[in-house]
């Protein structure tokens, strides 16, 4: 299994306070799955959980087909890149001294270490020449994400956790970022776990989106189906969060699920070839486990 798969896990002291009750959830390989869900609801506590900085009181996490608590940390966090919201560019170093801090830890040699920068740039869309030498401040709020981007694919790691990444950027930025996210991941494939407060956001560019509700999975499943989600805090998150006018599904040419696009950009091709996820979960308490692969 090269993604990850939560398996009823649990996160928290005392059943009372649980921040993660009985989640489970399986993103696969070349996936990017939204996760949405209230300001407490365990969005970022279920990225942690990926890359260990916390590990579950029950159940369990299994990354690339193995249990974190088997994973030596130091390895199970180069193989999971981490986009965080604002934070992230050291202010010290250079963009490409940025973005080459992981290959220098994992010892590659300069020349290697050059290449990957001019390629990962390229990626992102700055030129090598213009951006190399620059500091982070001296960068838009826009190119410092898609630096923090290029930093987290650096050493081409197969998991990619994103928090909110776009979240503190104007909304033109914002959108541009997004149809840039699609371009790449288009490219690089990545098992991708989006954390983000805005759904229209998650729409546009998740293959399947997960709800979260006070450490619950309430629902689960693709950009099409969550707009015929019957789960009434489903409906009232959609409905909050996404003006019906902004709902725009496009039909999917290739006989697959339509694929919501409120970007205006084309039609993301379904890749993952299964079938429409309608699942709907009748109650919270049943968070049920959602595979992919
Ligand atoms: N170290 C901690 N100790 C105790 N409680 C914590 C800790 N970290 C998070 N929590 C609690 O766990 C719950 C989930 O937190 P989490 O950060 O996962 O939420 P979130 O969905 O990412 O929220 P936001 O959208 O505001 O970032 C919150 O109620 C939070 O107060
Ligand atoms: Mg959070």
């Amino acid at each position: 299994m090269h993604g990850v798969e939560f398996r009823h896990v649990s996160y928290g002291l005392g059943a009372r306070s649980r921040i993660l009750d009985e989640f489970s959830l399986t993103v696969g390989a070349g996936e990017t799955c939204a996760l949405v869900g209230a300001s407490g609801a365990g969005k970022t506590t279920v990225l942690k959980l990926v890359n260990r900085l916390v590990l579950p009181d029950a159940g369990d996490v299994r990354v690339l087909g193995r249990d974190t608590r088997e994973w030596d940390p130091i390895r199970l966090r180069r193989s999971v890149g981490y986009v965080i919201q604002d934070v992230g560019l050291f202010p010290h170093l250079t963009v490409a001294d940025n973005i080459a801090v992981v290959p220098r830890l994992e010892g590659w040699p300069e020349d290697r270490v050059a290449g990957r920068v001019r390629e990962l740039l390229e990626l992102i869309d700055l030129a090598p020449e213009m951006y190399t030498s620059r500091w982070p401040d001296e960068l838009s709020g826009g190119q410092r994400q898609r630096v923090g981007v290029a930093r987290a694919l650096a050493v081409d790691p197969p998991v990619l956790l994103m928090d909110e990444p776009f979240g503190a950027l104007d909304p033109i930025t914002r959108r541009q970022l997004q149809v840039e996210f699609r371009r790449i991941q288009a490219r690089v494939a990545k098992c991708v776990i989006l954390v983000t407060h805005d759904m229209a956001e998650a729409l546009a560019l998740a293959d399947r989106i997960g709800v979260l509700d006070e450490g619950r999975l309430i629902w689960c499943g693709t950009p099409q189906a969550i707009a015929d989600a019957d789960h009434p805090r489903v409906r009232a998150l959609v409905e909050s969060l996404v003006p019906a006018s902004q709902v725009r599904l496009k039909p999917d040419t290739t006989g697959g699920p339509a694929k919501a696009d409120t970007t205006g950009g084309p039609a993301k091709a379904d890749t993952t070839g299964g079938p429409a996820e309608a699942d709907t979960l009748g109650s919270p308490a049943k968070a049920g486990h959602y595979g992919s692969a």
